[in-house]
């Protein structure tokens, strides 16, 4: 269900210590909220790819996606993003605002000319949105992790056509 009341729009800094507050709550652990505020400062860091759901002037949900490069084993990179983190309320979760999220990103990614998008999380979740195990790109991640949590989206037809290889993703992940 998408709740037709909620805008998605660019973070703005004044919007920094409510979207701390919201992935706080979310993932009842302060991390994520840590990982954003270090992403904000990162080289990966695109201002349009923070994006903030808002009703009733209220930021209720947020979703970052940050670049990445995807390297072959000879040498070649292929530039992609990584979704990672995002996070709604918990009062206002499985009403549709994740999926708003998502796909407001797509779009935006497609317009600013991005084929790809990967992301390591729930494996019931993102497949909703076209996410498939990356595994069938032969795309791996940069450590371990099981094969159907770590999943990747063609955001254009063949958008990961030949692209294969391991994701490095921004330093500040680690930083975590
Ligand atoms: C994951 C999260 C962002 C999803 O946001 P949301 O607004 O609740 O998601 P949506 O309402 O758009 O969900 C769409 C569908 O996915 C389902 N869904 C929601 N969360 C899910 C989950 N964790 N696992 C599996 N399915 C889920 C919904 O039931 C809904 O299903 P339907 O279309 O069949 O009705 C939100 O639950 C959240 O903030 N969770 C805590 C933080 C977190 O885990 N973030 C993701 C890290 S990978």
């Amino acid at each position: 269900m998408i709740n037709k009341k909620i805008e998605i729009r660019k973070e703005i800094e004044s919007d920094y210590a409510d979207v701390y507050e919201l992935n706080k709550a979310a993932f009842g652990q302060e991390s994520e909220s840590k990982l954003v505020e270090l992403l904000r400062k990162s080289n990966a860091f695109i201002p349009e790819f923070s994006l903030v759901a808002v009703t009733n002037n209220k930021i209720v949900g947020h979703i970052i996606f940050t670049k990445i490069i995807i390297k072959d084993d000879n040498g070649n990179e292929f530039e992609s993003l990584a979704l990672a983190p995002m996070a709604v309320t918990p009062e206002l979760q499985k009403r549709g605002i994740g999926g708003k999220l998502i796909r407001y990103g797509f779009n935006k990614a497609r317009e600013l000319g991005y084929k790809s998008v990967i992301v390591l999380g729930h494996e019931h979740y993102y497949p909703k949105f076209g996410f498939k195990p990356a595994n069938k790109w032969k795309i791996k991640a940069p450590f371990d992790v099981p094969k159907n949590v770590f999943m990747g989206i063609e955001l254009v037809e063949n958008g990961l056509t030949g692209v294969t290889g391991t994701v490095h993703y921004p330093e500040e992940f680690e930083m975590i």
